[in-house]
């Protein structure tokens, strides 16, 4: 298995581009099985879990192209590829397909809502927390499923003649969940009002894709969205939106390690209230043609507290990052993880950093101390491995990460974007 490599102490300077937010990616590329007609998206980031997709979608018989790099690509600029649903082979989605990725099973609200049927495994995915899929189960119901639970799969059915237009009232705002049914909705009869939809900028993303692909949405934005069935979709080309967790990331980073970095393509409406806190803790953040600058310069950090929320407020996928940076402010800071019931697996591998972290169910205080110390660590999930980064980059001496497949899930060639910036950080073959 591969290892980071990372000796601590230098600032960040330069530029970074933002890829492709895999989160909006990955839904874009499930919105294909709603259509027979190619469905293009720009700017598709290369990650483990994009090519985990790939592989769920093509056994379902989804054709999948990559382009070929043109003459103006850029080192940085995303994929862009085709796929094209024309015939769907196979409603199911089996379990060593779906247990190694949650979001695979979202493919159940395009696969009933085209097939009137699909059969697909429970997922896996990260391990922070059970993340059950009651939901989607409900929201589908709305929408006239049968649905049934045999063998750890999950069986459901369309009435005769498909799914109709019911109202959804989730129970507790879930991105899955939002996503899955709004794509079931756009070619169900008569109409969805889904009520306390997630608003997060992934989901605007699939909602103007759907529109693009001749979808009636409303509300996209907002808690309430009204999507009015149609009979058929047809083939569209998008731009996946920026990764707004990416970019969080890196300008966590450079608040940690100093220095002054812009980040390219970054959209600081997608991320404001991590910018806001970034600022407080003594970063300066400007706007600048084409993206952010974030810049430190080498003053202590200040400790701020932060309460995770759903969008707008302070994400889920940025706490780990933020408690990195907070092991080296002035002060002590409150870090209350409210989505996830166990998120905060990072801990015990910041404390090797010397960090000083205290957890009490979901609330983390954590006080600042003036140094830490390179440490082997090891990844744990998606977001928790990336705070390990940030904190080897701030900690004296050498640090190793393993079990970095986490990393190369969610973030793209990110030792190689740290690496221009002049961070010391270099990947050892397993
Ligand atoms: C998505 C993101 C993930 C992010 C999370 C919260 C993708 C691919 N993943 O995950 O990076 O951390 O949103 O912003 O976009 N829940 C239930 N029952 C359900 C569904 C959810 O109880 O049927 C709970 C979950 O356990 C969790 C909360 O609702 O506690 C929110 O989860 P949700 O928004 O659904 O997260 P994901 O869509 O899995």
């Amino acid at each position: 298995m591969d290892r980071i490599r990372i000796t601590g102490g230098n600032p960040l300077n330069g530029h970074l581009t933002v890829s492709g937010a895999k989160n909006a990616a990955l839904p874009l590329m499930i919105s294909s099985l709603l259509t027979e007609e190619p469905l293009i998206l720009n700017n598709v980031p290369r990650l483990a879990d994009v090519l985990q997709l790939e592989r769920i979608l093509i056994n379902h018989g989804v054709d999948i192209a990559v382009h070929g790099r043109k003459p103006a690509d850029g080192d940085d600029s995303g994929q862009r590829m085709t796929f094209t649903a024309a015939e769907i082979v196979d409603t199911c989605a089996p379990y060593d397909l779906v247990s190694k990725m949650r979001a695979s099973f979202w493919v159940i609200g395009p696969l009933l809502a085209r097939m009137h049927e699909a059969r697909v495994s429970l997922p896996g995915g990260c391990a922070i927390g059970t993340r059950p899929v009651d939901f989607f189960l409900y929201g589908l119901k709305q929408l006239g499923a049968e649905i049934d639970i045999d063998n750890g799969y999950v069986i459901a059915k369309a009435p005769p003649g498909g799914l109709v237009g019911g109202e959804v009232d989730l129970p507790r705002v879930s991105v899955g969940a939002t996503h899955t049914i709004m794509m079931a909705a756009t070619l169900a009869r008569g109409k969805t009002v889904i009520r306390n939809a997630a608003m997060e900028p992934e989901i605007g993303n699939v909602a103007e894709c759907l529109v693009a692909m001749g979808a009636s949405i409303s509300g996209i934005g907002t808690r309430t969205l009204v999507i009015e069935g149609v009979e058929r979709l047809h083939g569209a080309t998008v731009d996946v939106i920026p990764d707004r967790i990416e970019a969080g990331t890196f300008a966590m980073a450079v608040a940690m390690t100093g220095g002054d970095v812009l980040l390219r393509g970054a959209r600081p409406e997608h991320l404001q209230a991590a910018l806001d806190l970034v600022e407080r803790a003594g970063a300066t953040i400007t706007r600048e043609a084409g993206g952010l600058r974030v810049r430190r310069n080498g003053n202590g950090l200040q400790a701020v507290d932060v309460e995770v929320d759903t969008f707008p407020g302070f994400p889920t996928d940025l706490q780990a990052q933020f408690m990195s940076l907070m092991t080296r402010a002035n002060g002590t800071s409150e870090i209350r993880e409210t989505i996830f019931e166990n998120r905060f697996m990072h801990v015990a591998e910041l404390l090797r950093f010397g960090a000083d972290i205290r957890v009490d169910g979901q609330l983390a205080t954590v006080t600042g101390v003036p140094e830490l110390r390179g440490a082997q660590v090891m990844a744990t999930d998606l977001r928790a491995s990336v705070s390990l980064v940030i904190a080897g980059l701030a900690a004296s001496g050498e640090t190793i990460v393993s079990r970095i497949y986490h990393l190369d899930r969610g973030f793209e060639r990110l030792e190689e974007k740290l690496g221009r910036c002049g961070a010391k950080i270099e990947r050892l073959a397993g």
